[in-house]
């Protein structure tokens, strides 16, 4: 398996046809407390995405996370995630939306919570507060404390 590193990148043309195809969300992209990150095989091929929108509260939503089809099922997706939740505060509560990745996040340690779990800065994203279908499962990474 090729060794990844993240690179911070700007919302691009790259970007959003790359989250299209894989059907996630593209409206609520642009804002000041989101990042994105390309993630970069040693012959700097970009092998997939990844984002995280900072809320209030320490808390994080971890987002925009796709592996490029041609690099899929090769253990890519596990790195991405792994390195995404490198680059936030290590006292954060991470979460994320899927409508149907949460068997691939489990693994990594993301348990499904309920909405009312779920502190009101990460509801109060547009993801979470309308863009994304109501029956998405919300995940939060279980680690343990600082
Ligand atoms: C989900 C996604 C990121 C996984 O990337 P990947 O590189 O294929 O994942 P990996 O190769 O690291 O897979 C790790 C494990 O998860 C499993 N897995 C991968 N995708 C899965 C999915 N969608 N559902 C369930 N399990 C999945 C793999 O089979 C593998 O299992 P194993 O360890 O038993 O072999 C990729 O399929 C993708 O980009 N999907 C479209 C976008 C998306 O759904 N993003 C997540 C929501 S934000």
């Amino acid at each position: 398996m090729r060794e990844l590193r993240l690179e911070p990148v700007p919302v691009s043309d790259d970007l959003r046809a790359a989250l299209t195809t894989a059907g996630l969300l593209v409206d609520d992209l642009d804002g000041f407390d989101r990042s994105y990150f390309a993630c970069v095989d040693n012959d700097g091929r970009v092998i997939g995405y990844s984002g995280i929108e900072t809320c209030e509260d320490d808390a994080v939503l971890l987002r925009s996370i796709v592996v490029l089809p041609a690099y899929r099922l090769q253990g890519y997706g596990r790195q991405l995630v792994e390195l995404t939740v490198a680059k936030t505060s290590p006292s954060a509560d991470i979460y994320l939306a899927t409508t149907d990745a949460a068997p691939f996040f489990n693994p990594i340690g993301f348990v499904s919570v309920q909405r009312d779990e779920v502190p009101s800065p990460i509801l109060s994203t547009r993801q979470l507060s309308g863009l994304c279908p109501a029956s998405a499962t919300i995940m939060r990474l279980n680690r343990p404390p600082t």
